[in-house]
């Protein structure tokens, strides 16, 4: 009798894990990410993007400029789908880096970008800025250059810096997104990768307006899907970027592994905890004062290696199991 009732049983367990394509995490029902944290502990920690960024509980602050290199040479660059984004990733022949601002001295190396979006235009970002939620978001990801590789970046607790840029909608069309929205179609399935006819300038993406590449909030999170270890350094830029309807929407009709159109992929706020948010005052006059100031900032830091070392631990135990994962997304 039990032979009888264990057997079915297993053969179904069986059929739903090929059934599933393999998904490790989702954005609905038992995928969920109230769901995450059953296979990924990291999930459940006190440090966790996103979160609502609430300008009237943000620390002023005046950090050395931010500085990008490498952002306007042309690269042959390609576009996947795998199954939770679409991510574009560059030829590494010649990095592109960042250093300042809350990286201090540190130099990041761009490692690849992806999208975040919702159902309707009225929801889709990740992080929120007084409870208001954006249509869209795109994560620059870098990692600390000096840990040489981004699946090395990932065990330490200061290996990744991502920018975050906001999209409202609008009725007009943005040129600038044009060649990769016409190439959305070309992804739609899982696993699909398709290389961009154009070299891409990443400067049109993550520099849009050089006049308010200043004006950013930072705090110290995690990364939003799993392993969500919590090793990030999050920029957001305060200025929203407009797109038009229909580019917002031909996002949507990316599919998941289960063949379903993934039709938002962004995981809900996180609670603050005992967290400061600062938002960075740029102002030209007070340049030379804040670099002062800043270099003094980076030395307190690199000081700080009994913290660093027990968080790295804790990371590093976890690693093992999680690192394709990650590589999947952020
Ligand atoms: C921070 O800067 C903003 C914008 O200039 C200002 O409105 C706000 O009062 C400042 N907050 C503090 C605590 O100084
Ligand atoms: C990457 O760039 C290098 C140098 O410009 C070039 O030789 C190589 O063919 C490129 N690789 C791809 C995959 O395009
Ligand atoms: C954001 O929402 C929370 C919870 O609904 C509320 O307590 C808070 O006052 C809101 N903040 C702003 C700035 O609207
Ligand atoms: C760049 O930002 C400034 C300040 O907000 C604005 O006046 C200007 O129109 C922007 N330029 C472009 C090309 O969007
Ligand atoms: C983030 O963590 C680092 C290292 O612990 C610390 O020096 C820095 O001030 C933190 N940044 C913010 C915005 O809290
Ligand atoms: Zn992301």
């Amino acid at each position: 009798m039990i032979l009888w009732t264990t057997i079915p049983i297993g053969f179904l367990l069986l059929l739903n894990k090929f059934s599933d394509g393999n998904q490790d995490f989702g954005y609905d029902g038992s995928y969920g990410p109230s769901h995450w944290a059953d296979k990924y502990q990291s999930c459940v920690g006190k440090h966790q993007s996103p979160i609502n960024i609430d300008e009237h509980n943000v620390k002023n602050i005046s950090l050395a400029p931010l500085k990008f290199f490498g952002l306007n040479t042309p690269r042959s660059s390609f576009v996947t789908n795998n199954g939770h984004t679409v991510m574009i990733k560059t030829n590494e022949s010649e990095m592109a880096t960042v250093s300042g601002g809350p990286l201090g001295d540190d130099i990041y190396v761009f490692e690849q970008l992806h999208f975040h979006w919702g159902e309707n235009d009225y929801e889709g970002s990740e992080d929120l800025i007084n409870n208001h939620s954006f249509a869209m978001e795109l994560h620059a990801v870098f990692y600390k250059q000096e840990y040489k590789t981004m699946s090395e970046a990932i065990g330490h607790p200061d290996g990744l810096a991502v920018f975050a840029y906001f999209y409202e909608a609008d009725d007009k069309q943005n040129p600038t997104y044009d060649y990769i929205v016409e190439m959305l179609p070309n992804v739609e399935m899982v696993n699909s990768k398709h290389e961009l006819e154009e070299p891409l300038l990443l400067e049109h993406l993550l520099a849009p307006n050089v006049s308010t590449m200043q004006n950013y909030y930072t705090y110290n999170g995690s990364l939003t899907t799993p392993p969500c270890f919590e090793i990030v350094t999050w920029i957001d830029f305060k200025d929203p970027q407009l797109l038009s309807h229909e580019q917002l929407a031909a996002f949507r009709n990316v599919r998941t592994s289960d063949g379903n159109k993934l039709t938002h992929n962004f995981r809900p706020v996180q609670p603050l905890s005992d967290r400061l948010v600062y938002r960075n005052m740029f102002n030209v006059e007070d340049d030379v004062r804040s670099i002062k100031n800043h270099r003094q900032d980076a030395g307190d830091t690199r000081n700080d290696h009994n913290g660093e070392r027990s968080i790295r631990s804790d990371v590093v135990t976890s690693i093992f199991f999680v690192v394709l994962a990650l590589l999947a997304t952020i």
